[in-house]
């Protein structure tokens, strides 16, 4: 019998949460002896394997009378009954006499009947032996002082699904040996300390699906010997900082399906025995930088099923010498792992990523946990280019779980095929940022007076710069302090928001490749007036209305000009067309976008001594349906025109005579015309556009520029011109659209 209660023992605590500890071990039972006594009719009398709370196997004389709608207590019950099962009766109360000429009454079931008072079953004298009562799916709504104290050697106490609203303080004294209590699943508001004082050995207790919102301060202070509590499904919001001070032999702990918005990493600083813990199904956005931290003993991490998870920061598990096993799942707004999210976990050997939304594992993370051995990706929208070579790389030593359903679902040319066979040659070396859809929604309302905060993410090699755009036109970088923060990894933060700063922000992700963009509407419900309607306000028309923009050319060159403007608005997407005026040849016009938050452009590559006309268009949505502002005065582009620069004549330093002059320029023009017939012959095209001024050719320039106003010649190209190479394909619908174009209009 021993190696099944070894089994017993070690899936004990991974399946507390899930009430599963017992029926795994069922499987693996011996049958059950016949026991010949007389039986009560109907009722079935044999000797069946039992355990006891502490795992000893016993083989028990059992009576089982379940389901026969019983009124009242089957005869006769033998007297060495061991086990009497009672289950799915009509019973509310019980002749407890019969019960006390039982003298080896162990475990007693009584669950789904209709005991509405637990004096009705624990009055009068006591029952010393048994050890084990189930109450559970009864009518119970109170437990009065010293319920249980005919009990006095009871280990196990089950109360789940009743109607307990009221427990008395003294309600379980006289318990000194109770190791498990289940009070599940009742309807209890509040947790009161005092429960607790009279269970010193209590291991495993069950409190949740009870409506409460809060945990006192050091509320299981007195559960000194508590190895497993499950507080899931009650509505948690917060946690507060000694919540579960006192804990001291606690190893298991589950928060499933409660409200908390963020990781209770104080709280969780009190339990450092911790081997388990699972915060499933909460409403936390984000895990952030230390969410996690030297949690030494943790060995199972479980973040899954939730819906609004978007991002998992930086060291937001860091220094986890024993975590074996994580598990991030289904998450649906899950697109962002930072690629130094985790650090020091040289243990972790079972990463599950399956069914979220990220777009790229960065191979940072691979290359950080020095003990992976498997991991699970399926389900997830995965770009399969250069934030993917690790794939190719590593599959000999991490084994891909589901390696069949975990597929490329971009760039197109790779779309369908399973990730572990595209070879890193196949895949591009570096990649325009994507920030993937689920992580900002389109719409965002928030109450006057309140925070908001927008969370922007974005994954690119080289990694992306971000930055956002307020609806007034203001870029806030990472060092924009005072009303706003930006947190240095994309998330927005505004206190105390006023119904005149709702409108369109914008997030930009850029590296030195491009750039991209996604904008959020928000909506700033005003106290007093819309309460009734609980509608929030949508950003007022008059905001796009008036668009105040002035082109102005600041410096001109001979080949580039510099052009400004102001704009007191987010313009995400405003354009910039420029044309050469030249009257003997059509030319084309050039189309860039501009990115949000930026006023000024260095347009290059022109040709010198020639007329330009420029012309902005502003626009306010990224889709490009509602571009044209709705005002009439914004439909006209702003336009400005001008004249490049000379080409300065070459001139003599000395004063020489006349004919040594005319030489000399012959010379000279001569040596010009050879320098300009060898650079023809030199030229590589997409080679030279880098380094000069061939407006026939596509070229990014410009882009590390770092001013206050951002000024760039990025990103234009001519529809016929090949792209340059080395440049990711564009594949998100998103990524800048334009920012990679150039549409002759
Ligand atoms: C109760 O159990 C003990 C020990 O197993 C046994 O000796 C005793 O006979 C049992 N009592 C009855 C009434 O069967
Ligand atoms: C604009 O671009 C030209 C040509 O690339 C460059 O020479 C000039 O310094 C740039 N001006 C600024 C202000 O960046």
């Amino acid at each position: 019998m021993r190696p099944a209660l070894a089994l017993l023992q070690s899936h004990c605590l991974l399946y507390v949460f899930s009430g599963m500890c017992v029926p795994i071990v069922v499987g693996s039972l011996p049958p059950a002896l016949p026991w010949y006594v007389p039986c009560p009719v109907r009722c079935v009398c044999q000797i069946k394997p039992w355990f006891s709370p502490d795992s000893v196997y016993h083989e028990a004389p059992t009576v089982d009378c379940n389901n026969l709608l019983l009124t009242k207590l089957p005869l006769p019950i033998p007297l060495n009954t061991h086990t009497l099962r009672l289950q799915s009766n009509l019973l509310s109360v019980l002749d407890t006499a019969v019960l006390h000429g039982l003298p080896n009454l162990t475990d007693l079931d009584l669950s789904q009947n209709r005991f509405s008072r637990v004096r009705m079953i624990t009055q009068s004298s006591s029952l010393p032996s048994l050890l084990s009562i189930h109450l559970e799916e009864n009518h119970l709504s109170h437990l009065p002082e010293a319920s249980f104290s005919s009990l006095p050697a009871l280990q196990e106490l089950f109360l789940s699904h009743n109607n307990l609203h009221s427990i008395a303080p003294g309600a379980f004294n006289g318990l000194d040996s109770l190791r498990r209590l289940h009070i599940n699943n009742n309807r209890l508001t509040t947790i009161d300390p005092r429960w607790f004082r009279a269970l010193p050995q209590l291991e495993v207790l069950m409190l949740g699906g009870n409506p409460v919102e809060a945990l006192p301060e050091r509320g299981f202070v007195a559960l000194t010997s508590l190895r497993s509590l499950v507080l899931g499904g009650m509505g948690l919001r917060s946690l507060a900082e000694k919540a579960l001070e006192g804990l001291e032999e606690l190893e298991s702990l589950s928060f499933y399906d409660n409200h908390l918005t963020k990781v209770p990493r104080q709280a969780l600083k009190r339990v450092p025995g911790l081997k388990f813990l699972d915060l499933n199904k909460n409403r936390i956005k984000l895990i952030e930088t230390g969410d996690f931290k030297d949690m030494l003993n943790l060995k199972e991490l479980g973040l899954n099923n939730m819906e609004e998870l978007v991002s998992i920061d930086k060291a937001s598990l860091d220094n986890l010498p024993e975590l074996t096993k994580l598990e991030i799942t289904n998450n649906p707004r899950l697109s962002y792992v930072h690629p130094q999210a985790f650090v020091r976990l040289s243990r972790l050997e079972s990463l599950m990523l399956n069914s979220n939304s990220l777009s790229a594992l960065h191979q940072n993370i691979m290359l950080s946990l020095p003990s992976l051995q498997e991991v699970s990706l399926h389900s997830n929208p995965l770009r399969c280019d250069c934030l993917f070579h690790w794939a190719a790389q590593v599959a000999r030593v991490v084994r891909f779980i589901q390696p069949e359903a975990t597929l490329c679902s971009a760039p197109p040319e790779l779309r369908a095929r399973r990730v572990r066979e595209v070879s890193s040659g196949e895949m591009s070396a570096s990649c325009l940022p994507t920030i993937p859809t689920s992580s900002l929604p389109s719409y965002v309302g928030v109450q006057e007076g309140g925070k908001l905060v927008l969370h922007c993410r974005a994954l690119a090699e080289p990694y992306p710069e971000l930055y956002w755009v307020t609806p007034s036109g203001l870029r806030l970088g990472p060092s924009f302090f005072k009303h706003y923060q930006l947190q240095p990894e994309g998330t927005l933060e505004i206190s105390r928001i006023s119904p005149r700063e709702a409108g369109l922000y914008t997030c930009v992700a850029e590296n030195a490749l491009g750039a991209d963009t996604r904008s959020v509407t928000v909506g700033v419900h005003n106290r007093g007036k819309n309460r009734k309607r609980g509608v929030m306000t949508k950003p007022k028309k008059f905001q796009f209305m008036r668009v105040e923009a002035r082109l102005e050319l600041n410096e001109v060159g001979e080949h580039y000009a510099i052009l400004s403007w102001q704009s007191r608005q987010n313009l995400p997407s405003t354009r910039l067309s420029w044309q050469a005026m030249q009257t003997s040849s059509h030319t084309p016009t050039y189309t860039t976008r501009i990115l949000a938050g930026t006023q000024s452009f260095n347009l290059t590559h022109l040709q010198a001594e020639t007329f330009y006309r420029v012309c902005l268009h502003l626009g306010v949505s990224e889709d490009g349906k509602r571009d044209n502002l709705g005002s009439e005065g914004s439909k006209k582009p702003r336009c400005v025109s001008f004249r490049t620069k000379d080409v300065p004549e070459p001139q003599p330093g000395l004063q020489l005579n006349p004919e040594l002059t005319s030489i000399a320029v012959t010379l000279l023009l001569l040596a010009y015309i050879l320098h300009l017939a060898v650079q023809g012959w030199d030229a590589e095209p997409g080679e030279e556009a880098r380094k000069h001024h061939n407006p026939e050719l596509p070229m990014i320039t410009g882009l590390k520029l770092k001013r206050a106003s951002y000024i760039s010649g990025m990103d234009i190209y001519r529809r016929e011109q090949p792209r340059p190479p080395g440049f990711c394909p564009v594949y998100s619908q998103h990524v800048s659209t334009d920012s990679s174009i150039l549409s002759p209009s």
